[in-house]
């Protein structure tokens, strides 16, 4: 048994001493650090919901569509809490102790990461714009408030169920926004985020993509 031990770990440490050396890319280190984490393949409907929940973070498949590059980058290196609670559940609070990359590192795996991205989203139709329409749908009409934060002169208000709206015009791709909201079964099996798109009609939809990529 001692003999077995041994010989395995043997055979381990000689499988590390053959690795390859090269300069991590972005999905190498992606791999090492990153996937126990967060999927990186798609579309939601090849997952269960159980799949989901089988990793702790948000899935990354569409992470190219999703954020903008510059706060991808940024966020990497000095991680703050998106959900407010902890995620997958509504009780606990999100400490908020996510991994920290260096500056190269996290500049790899954002190259790494922008580049997975989803056909869903048509890039550069949904323009920042703060409607009345939009205002009176998110803040009154639907009940978006009631699960996302949003900030008022600095100032934050809205419920805490939802990933923060709050910096959205920095973090989010109005096109992805919009995507989510008129199709959101392709980016998540589970949905406590309700479906709008019976809801609301596609102008709707568009106004309130493009007044959430007013947020700061
Ligand atoms: C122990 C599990 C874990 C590991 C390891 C991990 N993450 Fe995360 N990640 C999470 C959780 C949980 C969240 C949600 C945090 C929040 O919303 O505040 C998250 C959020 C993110 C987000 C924002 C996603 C979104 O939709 O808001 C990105 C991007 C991300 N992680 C990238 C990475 C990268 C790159 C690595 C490798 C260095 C990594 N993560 C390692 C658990 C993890
Ligand atoms: C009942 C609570 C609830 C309501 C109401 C709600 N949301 Fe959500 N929303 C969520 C949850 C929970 C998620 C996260 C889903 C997930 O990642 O699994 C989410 C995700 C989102 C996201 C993606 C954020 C991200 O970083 O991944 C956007 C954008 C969004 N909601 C906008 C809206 C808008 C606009 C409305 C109103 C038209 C709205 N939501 C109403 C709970 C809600």
């Amino acid at each position: 048994m001692r003999l077995l031990a041994a010989t395995v770990s043997l055979g381990a440490a000689l499988l590390v001493m053959t690795a390859p050396s090269y300069a991590a890319g972005g999905d190498a280190i992606f791999k090492k650090s990153c996937a126990s984490c967060h999927y990186t393949n798609g579309p939601a409907k090849e997952k269960t919901i159980a799949d989901q929940l089988a990793k702790k973070g948000p899935e990354l498949w569409y992470a190219g569509s999703k954020f903008q590059k510059a706060w991808l980058a940024a966020w990497l290196q000095n991680p703050k809490a998106i959900r407010p609670m902890k995620y997958n559940s509504l009780t606990e609070a999100n400490k908020g102790d996510h991994p920290k990359m260096s500056a190269g590192d996290a500049a790899s795996v954002t190259d790494y990461l922008m580049g997975l991205t989803s056909p869903e989203v048509k890039a550069g139709v949904v323009k920042p714009n703060e409607s009345v329409q939009a205002k009176a749908i998110f803040g009154k009409k639907m009940p978006c408030t009631g699960c996302h934060e949003y900030s008022v002169k600095g100032e934050v208000h809205g419920g805490k169920s939802g990933p923060s709206l709050v910096g959205a015009s920095k973090r989010l791709n109005p096109d992805w926004v919009y995507a989510y909201l008129t199709n959101i079964k392709v980016f998540k099996p589970v949905r406590d985020m309700p479906d709008f798109a019976s809801v609301l009609n596609p102008k709707d939809i568009e106004n309130v993509a493009a007044y959430v990529a007013t947020f700061e």
